[in-house]
């Protein structure tokens, strides 16, 4: 046959690239993280994540407005709990003025049609740094999932769309749903992180929210009796399944770029949209790079988002959102 086909006819040049690519990134794909503090005009950087801050609720109102008027439709809420508030049981999660439910209103007091999605876990309220209450050593299920549950439904009166449950205990996504349906927010969404694994990707965003794991006696000193081993794959999709059976309308794979062929995996599995979470670890390894000049930023930031959609996501939560949309232009 040769010299009749030739493959790079179709990457002669832009325009032809343009017409035959298949994947191509729009500001709808996006999920934006945002982390809340307490406080009046502060907007303080985290040393491990370039470019991207803490922000006091008026703050946060000026970067949803902003975040809204570059197209993009989508915010993840995640908030830093003073220390003096945290405990064991995470019982300021459920406070109906604490600092999540008052930064869901204030999403949807200044732009009411951005959706609002909601991380549910005991992390960040944990003086312990786990995402469920910890007794002799283990990270208790039931009890947490009791908990899990409330704070949704906390979530939903103060205005979420969605809740995210991010903390993998087993069986959270069916008692979410009850208690949802049970206090009438049947239209309150469930996107699930269905196979997140125990990452180390995950230490910038634990700086940020100052939430990881305590270094103390009968405390586990790593999440892994409840997030997924990394060398596992057919795991990854009995979560996920499961997640949707209880009644999850998204479900999640994370971190990104290292899990593209479970996101593939489940994209195959499941008829539901499969959402994809870049997190901080991949979002500051590329900014070191970028800082020392070693990784071109905005290209190597592009060919990422590409692959994770390419992979099979249908929504990316990433820090890089908003420098993406500012390129598509
Ligand atoms: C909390 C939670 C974590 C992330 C999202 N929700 C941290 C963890 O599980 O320790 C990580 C996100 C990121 O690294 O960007 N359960």
């Amino acid at each position: 046959m040769y010299p009749y086909l030739r493959n790079r006819r179709l990457r002669a040049n832009e325009s032809i690239r343009r017409l035959v690519r298949e994947t191509v990134i729009t500001p709808d794909d996006f999920l934006v993280p945002l982390f809340v503090v307490e406080g009046k005009g502060v907007k303080e950087e985290i040393p491990s994540m370039p470019d991207y801050y803490r922000l006091s609720l008026d703050e946060l109102e000026k970067e949803v407005k902003q975040l809204w008027n570059m197209g993009l439709c989508a915010v993840l809420l995640f908030v830093k709990v003073a220390d003096n508030l945290k405990d064991n049981k995470g019982k300021e999660a459920l406070n109906p003025n604490g600092l999540m439910q008052r930064a869901i209103k204030t999403v949807k007091n200044v732009c009411p049609d951005m959706l609002v999605m909601t991380d549910v876990a005991l992390d960040p309220y944990s003086s312990f740094g786990h995402d469920g209450i910890v007794k002799d050593g283990r990270v208790l299920n039931d009890e947490t999932s009791e908990i899990l549950a409330e704070m949704s439904v906390s979530h939903a009166q103060a205005g979420a769309d969605f809740v995210a449950p991010s903390d993998m205990m087993d069986g959270r996504i069916l008692m979410i749903r009850e208690a949802l349906e049970n206090e009438g927010f049947t239209d309150t969404g469930i996107m699930s992180y269905s196979a997140k694994y125990a990452s180390a990707f995950y230490g910038p965003f634990r700086d940020a929210l100052d939430s990881a794991p305590v270094d103390a006696k009968d405390i586990p000193k790593d999440k892994k009796t409840y997030q997924m081993d990394p060398a596992n794959r057919f795991e990854a999709i009995k979560e996920t399944l499961m997640d949707i059976d209880e009644g999850a309308d998204i479900v999640m794979v994370k971190p990104g770029l290292c899990y593209l062929d479970i996101v593939r995996e489940i994209r195959n599995e499941v008829d539901g949209p499969v959402a994809v979470y870049q997190v901080s670890g991949e979002y500051a390894m590329l900014k070191a790079a970028a800082e020392k000049g070693w990784l071109d930023h905005d290209t190597v930031m592009l060919e990422q988002l590409t692959a994770i959609k390419r992979a099979g996501a249908n929504i990316i939560a990433s820090y890089f959102a908003k420098d993406a949309v500012k390129l598509l232009g």
